[in-house]
This record gives C-alpha cells, structure tokens and sequence, in this order.
C-alpha cells in the first residue's frame, strides 16, 4: 500500500512541497518493486539517489527554518542527520553485501519510517509554524473533521 503525498502535508512552500514529493514517489516505487520481487534490482540505485537527494533536500528546509526563526530548527536538523547517517549505512551494507533480503528489508524499514516519522509528523509541525505565522489556517488530515457543528 502506497503512502501518498496529499495536500495536508503542504508546508506552504512549493519548492520543499516538490521534493516531498518526489520522495514519496521514490519511495512507493522501490515499495512497489520490492513487492513484485524486483527489489534487488532497484534498491542499490533507490538508495544512492535518496543520500543524494536529501543533501539538497536537507539544505533547503534547513535554510528556509533558519529564515523562518523556527524554535524546532536544531531537533528537526538532528532527525536530518539521523537519516542521512541511516542512508549511508544502508548504502555501504549494501556496497558490501549487495542487495540481500536484509538489507532490502532494511532499506525498507528505514524509508517507510522516515515518511511516516518524520514526513508526516516531524515536517507537518513545521507547515502548522508557517501557517500560524502567516495568519492561516492549517491544512489539517482528512481524518480530523475541523468544521464546527452547528444546531
Ligand atoms: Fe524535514
């Protein structure tokens, strides 16, 4: 099942709304070749392009935190290095090992997390920041229901 970038997630910035969006399209696809059993044949590549990718990604939000005056930036630059530390270890498991059931399962793991714990949670508290200081509201998760109930 594929975890889809949706409008909610919008930081409010088009430029780092891009690229979660390619992260996630990169992402379900290694997801999707994975389940058609052609892990091995991808996972070297997904994961080079992801220690790439996020280094522009990384400087980009970061930079634009550190404009905003964000008081999380020095939390959420940690969770940064955290996975990219986490991709390089995945790249050299897998330079040394080659692409093995462990460490597609591995890169697996790491992906899959870093959307749902940081994507999903750790950059949204950045977008509900921006928002708040624009003056607008959120874009709230389809799952909450903010209209106010009227009798
Ligand atoms: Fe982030």
């Amino acid at each position: 099942m594929a975890i889809e970038w949706e409008e909610y997630l919008s930081v409010g910035v088009e430029r780092i709304d891009n690229q979660h969006k390619e992260i996630f399209r990169r992402i379900n696809s290694l997801m999707d070749a994975i389940n058609q059993g052609e892990g091995s044949l991808r996972v070297a590549d997904a994961v080079d392009f992801m220690g790439e990718y996020i280094a522009t990604h990384f400087h980009d939000e970061e930079l634009f935190m550190s404009e905003a005056c964000y008081a999380a930036l020095d939390s959420h630059r940690k969770e940064h290095e955290k996975f990219s530390q986490d991709v390089t270890m995945l790249k050299k498991r897998i330079m040394i090992d080659g692409a093995t059931k462990m460490n597609i399962l591995k890169t697996s793991q790491v992906m899959i997390s870093w959307l749902v714990q940081h994507i999903l949670v750790t950059d949204k508290a950045l977008a509900h920041h921006l928002s708040s200081s624009r003056g607008q509201e959120i874009n709230s998760p389809p799952w909450i229901n903010t209209k106010k109930e009227t009798i």
